[in-house]
């Protein structure tokens, strides 16, 4: 896991990829976890079949890998419509937002990830697109250009991001759902990878299941790297069978802990104990510090060692907290001393 292309947030299609794509759930009832997340959806989905209607705008945000790409396919299966899918960084003109607009039929969905990256000026031509389902262009230039309004057909975008933050206001409001995605539970994580393991013909046991689903920080698409890897160990050091012994032995050479922190997990947790005394301290110094994108730390890093309770984020910067410290073995320094190892 020390590779940064390892990273869920790399945008280029990797061979694991199409796995994922093989192994991503289709209907909303292959889903695992997210019991509310489901709940919600499928009122909407009903709602809007039973009126004959395209679903509302809905908006998912979480970090990496826990499900939003999959959530939006489940949608139009769910709603028996198409899905267009594209990004905000891949849309950098107006004009191809509007091309993209035309081409839709009724209901069909436009699955929009990284929403947040949108530019400007095709944010506002979205606007008009989701409030009243309708395209004004410019025609002519100069005093004689003028604006037509063309309507659309009654489409639903779905957005992904894992900044909600940096979603502009007006963008978020017409939204018609927004929902949070969370880390899986343990108990989560042990279905998804179980299902996994079958699917792929791993042999595994029940306490290998388990192992992979502890170490794989609640996060699907990390699970099933993780298992891939795993397999690959077994098959070369072992009988090809995946127990407890062989996950764990896979896991400690991927420098994936037992609580499921990587290298650069680490990395950030250490460089604030020992370079800065515990913090707090900015981001972008933390990242400066051990060479790593401030992004990656924000989207990736950060929100797992929050859930963990190893980070605390205040006005002045990042604390590591005490369990923090107990984690990587650090004394917890009482009044100023040096940081030091137990
Ligand atoms: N609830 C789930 N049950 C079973 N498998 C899941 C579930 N959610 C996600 N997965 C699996 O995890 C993989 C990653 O999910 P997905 O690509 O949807 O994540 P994402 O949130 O879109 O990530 P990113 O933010 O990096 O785009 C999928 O290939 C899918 O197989
Ligand atoms: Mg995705």
């Amino acid at each position: 896991m020390t590779d940064p292309k390892d990273r869920p947030v790399t945008p280029e299609a990797k061979p694991d990829d199409r796995v994922d794509h093989a192994l991503r759930p289709q209907k909303l009832t292959d889903l695992i976890g997210q019991d509310q997340v489901k709940e919600n959806l499928a009122i909407l989905i009903a709602a809007a079949r039973q009126r004959g209607e395209a679903l509302d705008h809905v908006l998912f945000y979480g970090p990496p890998g826990l499900g939003k790409t999959t959530l939006a396919n489940v949608l139009a299966n769910e709603m028996g419509v198409n899905i267009k899918t594209t990004s905000g960084p891949a849309i950098e003109r107006a004009g191809d937002l509007a091309a993209i607009l035309t081409n839709l039929r009724a209901g069909d969905i436009l699955f929009i990830d990284e929403i947040h990256r949108l530019g400007r000026a095709v944010e506002e031509v979205l606007y008009p697109a989701m409030e009243d389902f309708a395209l004004d262009i410019i025609i002519g230039k100069g005093p004689s250009a003028r604006s037509i309004r063309l309507k659309l057909p009654r489409f639903s975008v779905v957005g992904a991001t894992t900044r909600l933050a940096l979603v502009t206001a007006p963008l978020r409001a017409r939204f018609g759902a927004v929902y949070r995605l969370d880390y899986y539970d343990e108990a989560a994580m042990r279905k998804i990878v179980s299902r996994a393991a079958g699917m792929l013909k791993v042999p595994a046991d029940e306490d290998g299941i388990n192992e992979v689903a502890r170490r794989a920080r609640g996060t699907p698409r990390i699970a099933l790297r993780l298992l891939r890897r795993v397999r690959d160990f077994a098959q070369v050091r072992g009988t090809g069978q995946v127990t407890r012994e062989m996950a764990s032995a896979a896991l400690d050479l991927l420098q994936v802990d037992p609580l499921g922190l990587d290298d650069v997990d680490r990395r950030v947790l250490r460089a604030i104990i020992e370079k800065f005394s515990g913090g707090p301290v900015g981001l972008n110094t933390i990242a400066a510090a051990i060479s790593e994108e401030a992004d990656t730390i924000m989207d990736v890093v950060e929100p797992y060692l929050l859930q963990l309770g190893f980070l605390d984020r205040t006005p002045q910067g990042r604390v590591a907290t005490r369990t923090a410290y107990a984690h990587l073995g650090f004394a917890y320094p009482e009044n100023g001393e040096q940081p030091r190892l137990l």
